[in-house]
């Protein structure tokens, strides 16, 4: 028996990197997917295709996941579609570096609205499905940056600190139900969000990394699987960091 056979996950972001990976890594395990991505339609369907060739049920929906009423009709399309919903993992994310002084009042809104608006979003129009069947986990991906803090990243580190509050808060508030909430607090993983950093850049931080490496996204995808599987069933409110030791 796979681990996640029988359920329904749905992923924010799925059209690249750590999302992308979760999604495939989660179908492996015989789960359905829902994915969302906001422009990417091509990459959406290829997807959506790979997926489907696996033997599960996959579709992906174009829906800004910083919008409520957007994340609201979403969930009404995915339990209409899939019948039921048992895993939401809340990925989608942006960056806007620039040091505090250059960086504009749209760069900080548009991260903490993509980063963590949408987390209070997608898990709201959620939990009324996993409070009905009395069941359910939440995984929101947070970062290395969002426990250390980061030069040049004052937005983002914010968005990112704030889904570990949200996350700790909300484990307490609907433990009672049985439904779960764990942070994945991911290093620096290979995907086109660190493409952007110069190599320089890069070598500086791979120093900093016990195991001397960046991550790969299917690594941060086999934390999801084991906090989305019952392999987790007395973890919540918990923040695993898969960062190379970096943290
Ligand atoms: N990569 C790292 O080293 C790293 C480290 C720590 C934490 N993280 C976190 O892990 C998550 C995934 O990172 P990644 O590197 O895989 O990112 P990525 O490669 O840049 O992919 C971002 C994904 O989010 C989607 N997206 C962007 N804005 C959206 C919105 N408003 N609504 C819905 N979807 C939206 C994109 O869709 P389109 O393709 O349509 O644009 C894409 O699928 C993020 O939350 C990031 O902060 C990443």
């Amino acid at each position: 028996m796979k681990l996640l056979t029988g359920k329904t996950a749905l992923i924010t972001g799925a059209t690249r990197g750590i999302g992308r990976a979760i999604a495939l890594r989660f179908a492996q395990e015989g789960a359905h997917i829902a994915f969302t991505y906001i422009s990417n339609h091509e990459k959406a369907k290829l997807l959506e295709d790979e997926l489907n060739a696996m033997g599960i049920c996959a579709k992906g929906f174009c829906s800004d996941a910083s919008v409520f009423p957007e994340a609201e009709k979403l969930i009404q399309q995915v339990i209409t579609e899939f019948k039921q919903l048992d895993i939401l993992v809340n990925n989608a994310g942006i960056t806007r570096d620039n040091l505090i002084l250059r960086m504009t009042e749209k760069d900080w809104d548009d991260v903490l609205s993509v980063n963590l608006k949408s987390v209070f979003n997608l898990s709201k129009a959620t939990i009324k499905y996993f409070l009905k069947q009395r069941n359910g986990s939440i995984i929101n991906l947070s970062s290395v940056v969002g426990v250390n803090g980061n030069a040049g990243q004052v937005n983002y580190a914010s968005s990112k600190a704030g889904i570990i509050g949200f996350s700790k808060s909300l484990a307490q508030e609907i433990g009672s139900r049985n439904i779960r909430v764990n942070v994945i607090a991911p290093g620096f993983i290979k995907t086109e969000m660190t493409e952007q950093i110069s190599p320089e850049a890069q070598e500086k931080w791979k120093a900093m990394i016990p195991l001397q490496r960046l991550g790969e996204g299917k690594e941060v995808a086999d934390a999801a699987l084991f906090l989305a599987s019952d392999l987790s069933s007395y973890v919540t409110g918990h923040v695993l960091q898969v960062d190379g030791g970096m943290g």
